[in-house]
Formats: structure tokens, C-alpha cells, sequence
């Protein structure tokens, strides 16, 4: 199954870039800036990383994403995650960045933006890897903040294909965020938005109805409301959902107890993600092999997560079936 699951090609649909930021690379950075972190050693920051809550997690990373400085800083963290993919058969990433996380330290939007995209072109060149960008707003900032982060990327719209929406998500519902979504989307920015990780159902509705994003990020909660399960699937909206990150942050116990299996039954497009790697124990292919363990996933559900992937990612019709062809050929050969 590991090797099914190694070989198997697909997308990966949830991944903040900030959340890809190894222990290593940061100890690198961290030095090469002259900027302090409190940690004294790569294990160091391993054993920090325990959390409770969504807010905990936070904490710590967003002051890991404070030694990033530079154009080249942005590059070297982009350029190793699509390493990363590379190593693990992802064709194609859509990648979530949070440009209020470095604007509101005095990073110019540019310099992150253009380190990201130089490390998405040679990726392409070398390895053949396709990505596009999410532009996130952290929603624990006003919707004026959004508005201004909104602005700022206009110079950059053609790089960028996507809002999203993430941070602490409790007390923060999508509504806040409603005159900016409209907005966005009226530039062409395809809305997305996390939803129903810490969240009710309820703020799964405001995402789908108010903001009216193509795509939930999480969505567990939604499984609280099957009025609300029998919307998303005639809406046919995906849910990213993301095993490994559900048990570190306490969102699910045990994996044991990992809604997906029940996802999938009821009809849910589900797909398989690793939302903050560096933090969270596991790139993509570790959250297919550890939930294809704990919920014993045949590998026909496998390849459904993996089709699952193609079909919702926000590549051209096209594009898209190639790649479902070939995953088609490659699930013939192996099943
Ligand atoms: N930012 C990075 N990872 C996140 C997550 N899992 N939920 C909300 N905001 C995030
Ligand atoms: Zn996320």
C-alpha cells in the first residue's frame, strides 16, 4: 500500500507555504538574517510543537514565519516544499499563502510574492510541477486589513488564482469577511475559505452561501448538519480535509476516529491534504498512508481520494483529464 500510495499521481489542494517551513530551513534562515528564534536546537523545536487547540499552533507559527526576510527566503521555502512533491508524485499543488503574516512585520507584498513565484517556475521547468496560489486572509484581522491586502495584490493578479480564508477561526465566522469576498470575486479571485475545523456547521453554511467559495478547507464540522452534507454535495463543493493535522490540533482524538471513511459514504467529495507539514508530522503522502492505516482504506477508496484531487483542484478541463487518464492506467496496473 505504501508503494500504491508513493506512486499513486495527485494534487495537493490544502497547504499553507508558511506550514511547510522545516526546523531546518528555519535554523538556516534564522542565521543567515541575524534574527533570533527561541530555540536552541532542531529537537527543540520538534518538542515545542504539542498543541491543544488550533490557537496553540498558531502561536508558534506565526513566530516561525518571522525570520522570513527576502525575495530568496520565500524562494528557498517554496522551492523545498515543491521539492518535497516532487519526491512524493504531487503533479499539481495550489498553494495558500498569508501575505498579512510578513505585510504587518514591514515584508512589502512583493518581495513575498516574487520569491514564491520564482520557486513555482523553476519547479515547473525542473520537475514538471504545475502550482497556483491561494492569497489567504488571516481572519483574526479586520476586513478593512483584507481589503488592504486585497489591494496590494492587484499588481500580481495574474499570479494569483485564488482568496482564501484561515487563522483562528472561532469568533471569526465568514460573514466578517462577506464585502471582500464579493469584491475579489468580482476581480476574478476564486474563493475558498477554511470552515468547520474548530467552527459549527453554521460557519459552513456562511461560507457557502455567503461567501460562496468553490472549495471548503476542512469542513469537518459540516458532518453536524445533514442539511447542510445534502448542500455541499448537490453544490458539488470538496472538502480539503487534513488527517494528520485533525489529531495535532484535537480537531479528531485518534485517527481511528477520522470522519473521512463516513465522508466518503455519504457522498461527500473528499480529498487528502497536509495543511502545515513542517508542524503537523507528515507531508501528503504520510496523511494517505496513516489514514489508509487507521480507517483501512481500500485502494479503490485510495484512488477516489487521489481522483477526488484532479477533478476539484482549479485546472483546466483539459488539464484535468490527462491527468485522470493517466491516474486511470496507473490504478488499472496496480489495484
Ligand atoms: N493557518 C495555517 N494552518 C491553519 C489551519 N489548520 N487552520 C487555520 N489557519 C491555519
Ligand atoms: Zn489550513
Amino acid at each position: 500500500m505504501k508503494k500504491f500510495i508513493q506512486n499513486l499521481p495527485k494534487v495537493e489542494l490544502h497547504l499553507h507555504i508558511e506550514g511547510s517551513f522545516e526546523p531546518e530551513l528555519m535554523f538556516k534562515i534564522s542565521k543567515r538574517n541575524n534574527i533570533e528564534i527561541p530555540f536552541k536546537s532542531v529537537k527543540e523545536i520538534e518538542d515545542a510543537y504539542q498543541f491543544s487547540c488550533l490557537q496553540d499552533f498558531l502561536d508558534i507559527y506565526y513566530q516561525g514565519a518571522n525570520v522570513l526576510q527576502t525575495e530568496e527566503d520565500f524562494f528557498d521555502l517554496t522551492y523545498a516544499y515543491l521539492t518535497k512533491c516532487n519526491d512524493q508524485n504531487v503533479r499539481h499543488t495550489e498553494i495558500m499563502f498569508d501575505p498579512q503574516t510578513h505585510t504587518e512585520r514591514g515584508i512589502p507584498f512583493k518581495t513575498v510574492i516574487n520569491g514564491i513565484v520564482k520557486a513555482q517556475v523553476k519547479a515547473e521547468k525542473e520537475f514538471g510541477i504545475t502550482s497556483l496560489l491561494i492569497m489567504s486572509f488571516l481572519r483574526h484581522l479586520s476586513e478593512e486589513a483584507a481589503f488592504k491586502t486585497l489591494e496590494e495584490s492587484l499588481p500580481f493578479k495574474n499570479k494569483i488564482t485564488c482568496v482564501g480564508l484561515d487563522s483562528s477561526e472561532k469568533g471569526n465566522p465568514p460573514s466578517k469577511f462577506k464585502n471582500v469576498y464579493q469584491k475579489a470575486t468580482e476581480i476574478g479571485y476564486i474563493p475558498v475559505a477554511h470552515a468547520g475545523e474548530e467552527g459549527d456547521a453554521d460557519y459552513v453554511w456562511e461560507a457557502i452561501d455567503i461567501l460562496k467559495v468553490k472549495r471548503i478547507d476542512h469542513g469537518n464540522n459540516a458532518l453536524q448538519d445533514d442539511k447542510l452534507v445534502a448542500e455541499i454535495i448537490k453544490r458539488d463543493i470538496a472538502l480539503t480535509v487534513c488527517p494528520l493535522s485533525n489529531t495535532a490540533l484535537k480537531v479528531v482524538e485518534d485517527l481511528k476516529d477520522h470522519p473521512l471513511k463516513k465522508m466518503l459514504k455519504t457522498g461527500l467529495k473528499v480529498t487528502i491534504n497536509s495543511d502545515d507539514p513542517a508542524f503537523f508530522g507528515g507531508q501528503v503522502n504520510k496523511n494517505y498512508e496513516e489514514v489508509q492505516k487507521a480507517l483501512n482504506l481500500t485502494k479503490e477508496e485510495i484512488y477516489t481520494l487521489a481522483k477526488n484531487s484532479f477533478k476539484y483542484s482549479f485546472l483546466d478541463d483539459a488539464t484535468k483529464q490527462k491527468y485522470l487518464n493517466e491516474l486511470e492506467t496507473y490504478y488499472n496496473q496496480n489495484k
